[in-house]
């Protein structure tokens, strides 16, 4: 038996900031309503040239990088997304083809904000069962172009990112000890685009009545999160064979920082062992493990022996957890940390397309 571990990370994010003030100009909202109901004070936007698979391009040669894996080693790329570049063909496809991995099999996975952990689970499997040595899994979104920016519910809660992770074996008993991995399609119509696809073709009739944009009830979702984030944890803590006073890093999905602190709560886990970066970013969906994880590896805030949790849920509705012994040791100097500038653009930042 072998097991599977994450020997690289990366991430990238598009240098454009989006603030709640540049939100408050644009739709019926205050910077004090967001920061107190959700946590978030800025999110980053593509720019108009970027799509899914030039931020992913970024965050998978960094991934490669600190691995010390060439782009032709990669046996699978799962690329989890609800914003590829196209329909056909898959933004894993493109990613491929970007990154010169010609031995890859690629294909994307749409588990919508759990989707970075289902490709755990699935590269995980492929890893144990011989079928693969070398897996890229990457969560990545310009969810900025299927937000409605004049529907101040979801306006003011997503942004644009990519965050990659390379998963090769390792000893038994290392690496990924546990992923656990849940849907249920009767909570479809919680968080959804209605138009664009097959049950509703784009048309000037849906487009006119917005339909290819998110629409989300948030209340109802709420509740939802924070237990099925708290039961997966449990699971798969419980499956390493740990507690839950013993994990040194949990990485929740960022939707909601009061989301995140009620989890907290009630897995008993004190403030610093949370991760949250959701006032920088708001809610990237499937990359917002990926960019977090990537985040406190290069901090080396995980040595080899830590335990590492990590939990999400999202539309489908899809929920899920998964329990990392850390294996790899702090990134090596010379590896960048650059994640594409930080500068707040002066005035209004709304995407092109809005003005
Ligand atoms: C969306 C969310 C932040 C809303 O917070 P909330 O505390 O539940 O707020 P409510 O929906 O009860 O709305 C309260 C009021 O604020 C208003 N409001 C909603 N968005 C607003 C905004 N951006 N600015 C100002 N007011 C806003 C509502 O219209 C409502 O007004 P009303 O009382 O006059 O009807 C919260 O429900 C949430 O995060 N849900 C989970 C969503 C999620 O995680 N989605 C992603 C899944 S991966």
């Amino acid at each position: 038996m072998r097991g599977a571990t994450i020997t690289g990370t990366g991430r990238y994010v598009p240098e454009r900031v989006l603030s709640n003030a540049d939100l408050e100009r644009m739709v019926d909202t205050s910077d004090e309503w967001i920061v107190e109901r959700t946590g978030i004070r800025e999110r980053r936007v593509a720019a108009p040239e970027q799509a899914s698979s030039d931020l992913a391009l970024i965050a998978s040669q960094r991934a490669l990088e600190m691995a010390g894996v060439a782009a032709s080693d990669i046996d699978q790329i799962i690329l989890a997304t609800t914003t590829p570049d196209r329909i056909l063909p898959s933004c894993a496809c493109t990613l491929q083809q970007k990154l010169g991995a010609t031995g890859a099999a690629a294909y994307d996975m749409f588990a919508a904000c759990t989707g970075f952990v289902f490709g755990l689970g699935i590269a995980r499997g492929l890893i144990i069962g011989g079928v693969a040595d070398t897996v890229l899994v990457v969560g990545v979104e310009v969810l900025t172009r299927i937000v409605d920016f004049n529907d101040r519910n979801t306006a003011v809660l997503f942004g644009d990112a990519a965050g990659a992770a390379v998963l090769q074996p390792c000893a038994d008993g290392e690496g990924l000890l546990a992923v656990d991995m849940h849907s249920d399609g009767e909570l479809g119509e919680v968080l959804e685009v209605p138009a664009g696809i097959s049950r509703n073709p784009a048309s000037e009739a849906t487009v006119k009545a917005r339909e290819h944009y998110i629409r989300m009830q948030g209340k109802k979702l709420f509740p939802f999160a924070v237990r099925s984030m708290e039961d997966s944890t449990r699971k798969v803590i419980a499956q390493a064979g740990w507690t839950a006073d013993q994990i040194d890093l949990c990485i929740p999905h960022q939707a909601n920082l009061r989301i995140i602190d009620a989890v907290r709560e009630r897995l008993g886990m004190p403030e610093d062992r949370m991760v949250v970066n959701i006032e920088r970013y708001g809610n990237t969906s499937s990359a917002s493990i990926p960019v977090a994880l990537d985040e406190v590896v290069r901090a080396g805030r995980l040595k080899p022996g830590d335990r590492l949790g990590m939990c999400a849920f999202g539309g489908g509705a899809t929920w899920g957890a998964a329990a990392v012994s850390w294996t790899r040791a702090r990134v090596e100097p010379g590896i960048s940390d650059e994640t594409g500038g930080t500068v707040a653009i002066a005035g209004s930042a709304e995407p092109e397309r809005l003005a």
